[in-house]
């Protein structure tokens, strides 16, 4: 039997794309979506409104990708009523993350600030390219289109966190946000740079460098597709976990 989907923020970017991929697949039935912004026309049968509370009981997994505040009221709803959730919003406090881990107690939650295989495969690399240059100055650069709203992107958070990791340091100690007037480099620092303008859907650069040699790693997203792919696998793999707290990492190697 088809996994019956909804979709949190369908009218959205991501939400369009997750439809779009959603009903040429098979395994899953969209069955319809909440909006607070214009409600996109998905043909007969696929429901649109804006009471999660009447759609949960048709759906086994929501899909959200709204804001912070409304993705943790949604994905609480969601675990409250016993359905599995997943969430890619990214700019979530510190609180509201620990909001959606507790839900988690209830229904399984799978989280990622970014679903593409791309990344998270480089995300498990990193460490060891930071181990192996590790007096090399580290930076990251993203640039997305101009209505993104949290700054810098999700992504660029989880890569400094895994450099930081590797380096054994806190990365609210490491970190610097852009440079603006005198601001020399400082020894270990991990510059997090974040530029927006037009429509590209996620483009992050790493750079090692010391005097003599760069490496620049880029990961350029081609389409929102790629996430919108990540994030129906997701809800296949978090509809067979117990009640739970589960990442990327965890789907990619199959553990959990
Ligand atoms: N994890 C990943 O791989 C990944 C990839 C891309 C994007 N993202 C993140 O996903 C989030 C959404 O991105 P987007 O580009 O799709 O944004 P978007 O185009 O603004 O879509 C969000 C949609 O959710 C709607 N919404 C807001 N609150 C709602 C609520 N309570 N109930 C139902 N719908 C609600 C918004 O409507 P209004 O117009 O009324 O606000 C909007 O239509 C962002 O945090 C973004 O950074 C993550």
């Amino acid at each position: 039997m088809a996994i019956r989907i909804g979709i949190g923020g369908i009218g959205g970017r991501m939400g369009r794309e997750i439809a779009a991929a959603a009903v040429l697949d098979p395994a899953l039935e969209l069955i319809g979506g909440v909006e607070t912004g214009p409600r996109p026309d998905l043909g007969a049968g696929i429901e649109i409104g804006d009471d999660l509370n009447r759609l949960l009981p048709h759906i086994d997994v929501l899909i959200d990708f709204t804001t912070p505040a409304a993705t943790v009221e949604n994905v609480e709803a969601a675990a409250a009523a016993g359905v599995a959730a997943v969430s890619g919003v990214t700019g979530l406090s510190e609180e509201q993350l620990t909001a959606l881990r507790r839900a988690g107690a209830r229904a399984p939650v799978f989280y990622s600030r970014n679903m593409s295989v791309g990344i998270n495969a480089l995300v498990a690399f990193l460490p060891q390219l930071v181990q192996a240059l590790d007096d090399y100055d580290i930076e990251i650069v993203e640039l997305h289109h101009r209505h993104k709203v949290d700054a810098p992107s999700g992504t660029a958070l989880v890569l400094a966190e895994a450099i930081a990791a590797a380096r054994d340091v806190s990365l609210s100690d490491t970190a610097t946000y852009g440079r603006h007037g005198v601001a020399p480099r400082q020894h270990g620092e991990i510059g997090i740079h974040a530029l927006r303008g037009g429509g590209n859907t996620g483009e992050h650069t790493v750079l090692f460098a010391d005097e003599g040699e760069e490496i620049q790693i880029v990961h350029r997203a081609l389409s929102r597709k790629t996430f919108a792919l990540g994030a129906l696998r997701a809800a296949k793999f978090v509809l067979g976990q117990a009640p739970g707290f589960y990442g990327m990492e965890q789907m990619l190697t199959r553990l959990g």
